[in-house]
C-alpha cells in the first residue's frame, strides 16, 4: 500500500527555507536519528549535493532527518516508507489528512483506559490506525509501540510523571501541520508501506534521473525486537547487506555497532572493492562510526552508531574511526 504524491513539486523558493528552521517529528521515536541532523547536513554539502531532488527513508519511523533537511531546504522531496502498518498510516494521514489527524488529537481522551482500548485494537481504517500510532507513541514508554512497553507512569498511575506527561496537544499539532504544508508543497513525493527492497526497486523506476540519497535506518540488530513492530532477524540483516552492496545510487546506512555488521558489509568486497561475484559497486562501502545519545526520563546513554555509505566524502567532525 502506499500514497504516491505524483504532481511535480512546486519548486519551492529555496530562499523560503532557512537553515536554521526545524522541524521535529511529531513522534517520539525509538532509535530516532534526530542526533545525526547535523551529519547529514554536512554530508550533503561536503558532497555537493544541495539542494538534491530526493531524499529516500526505507525505514521512515519518525522521518527526523527527511523533516528536518526538508525544512533547511536542503532536499527537495522525500519519500517516506516503513512496513509497520500503523507508522504508514500516520504518515498518510499527517501529509494528506492533516486536518483529520489534528481534530483526533485534539479531541483525544488521554487516559489509561484510551489507551488500553488502543493496545487492544487500533483500528482498522487508516484515520484509525494514525491516531493509534500517535496516541500511544506519546503515551507508552520511550515511545515503543511494541509488545511490552507499558503506559508512561505504570499501569497504576502513581508516578510523578503521569500518561499525559508527553502529549503536548499544542506542540504535536503545530508538527502535524507543518508536515501538512510540506505535503501540500508537493514535497513528500510518497509515503509507502512497503519492504525495503520493494521501496528501493520503485525509486530506482520511478526516480532514475533524479539526484537521489538512500537513508537506511534498519531496525536494530540488537533489540530491535523490543523496540518495533517489525523488526529483523540475522537473514534480513544479510539480504540488506547484498542489496546495499549492488545499489549504484549514493546510500548511507547506521546501524547500533556490532562486529557482525562490519563482517557482513566487508565479506562483500574484496581489497579492491569488487564483490565475489565480480560485480563492481558505485563505491566501496565505507565504514565509519560516530557517538550518539538516547535519553528517556530515566536513563542517558550513550551509544556508537557504525555509519556505512558509497560516497566518498564523509564529515570528520562526527567520525571517531574509518
Ligand atoms: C530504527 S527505526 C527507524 C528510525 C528512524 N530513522 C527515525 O529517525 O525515527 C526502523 C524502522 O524500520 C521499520 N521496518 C522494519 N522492517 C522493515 C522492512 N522490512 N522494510 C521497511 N521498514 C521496516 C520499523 O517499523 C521501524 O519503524
Amino acid at each position: 500500500m502506499h500514497t504516491d504524491n505524483t504532481q511535480q513539486a512546486s519548486s519551492p523558493s529555496r530562499r523560503q527555507f532557512s537553515a536554521n528552521t526545524e522541524l521535529r517529528s511529531p513522534l517520539r521515536y525509538p532509535g530516532g536519528k534526530r542526533q545525526l541532523v547535523p551529519f547529514f547536513v554536512d554530508l550533503l554539502k561536503l558532497n555537493d549535493q544541495t539542494p538534491l531532488d530526493l531524499f529516500v527513508e526505507p525505514f521512515a519511523g519518525g522521518g527526523a532527518v527527511s523533516l528536518h533537511l526538508l525544512e533547511a531546504g536542503l532536499i527537495e522531496r522525500t519519500v517516506l516508507a516503513d512496513l509497520d502498518p500503523l507508522v504508514y498510516a500516520f504518515w498518510h494521514q499527517a501529509c494528506f489528512k492533516t486536518e483529520q489527524l489534528v481534530a483526533d488529537i485534539a479531541t483525544a481522551d488521554v487516559t489509561l483506559e484510551e489507551w488500553h482500548k488502543l493496545r487492544a485494537n487500533p483500528g482498522k481504517t487508516l484515520r484509525e490506525k494514525a491516531y493509534a500510532c500517535l496516541f500511544l507513541n506519546r503515551t507508552s514508554y520511550s515511545g515503543i509501540l511494541q509488545g511490552r512497553a507499558g503506559p508512561i507512569g505504570g499501569q497504576r498511575q502513581q508516578s510523578k510523571y503521569k500518561i499525559d506527561c508527553r502529549f503536548y496537544k499544542e506542540e504535536i499539532i503545530h508538527r502535524l501541520r507543518q508536515i501538512g504544508r510540506l505535503a501540500t508543497e508537493g514535497r513528500i513525493a510518497a509515503v509507502r508501506r512497503t519492504d525495503v527492497h520493494t521501496t528501493v526497486r520503485w525509486v530506482e523506476e520511478n526516480y532514475s534521473q533524479s539526484r537521489r540519497l538512500y537513508y537506511f535506518d534498519p531496525p536494530f540488530w540488537e533489540k530491535g525486537e523490543r523496540l518495533y513492530r517489525k523488526a529483523f532477524r540475522r537473514p534480513q540483516h544479510e539480504r540488506l547487506a547484498k542489496l546495499l552492496i549492488n545499489l549504484q545510487a549514493p546510500w548511507v546506512l547506521s546501524y547500533d555497532y556490532h562486529d557482525e555488521i562490519i563482517d557482513l558489509y566487508r565479506a562483500s568486497t574484496d581489497a579492491n572493492g569488487r564483490t565475489p561475484g565480480g560485480l563492481v559497486p558505485a563505491g566501496t562501502p565505507r565504514l565509519h562510526t560516530t557517538d550518539l545519545t538516547y535519553c528517556n526520563r530515566h536513563e542517558k546513554r550513550g551509544a556508537t552508531e557504525l555509519i556505512i555509505t558509497n560516497l566518498n566524502n564523509v564529515p570528520h567532525d562526527y567520525i571517531n574511526r574509518t
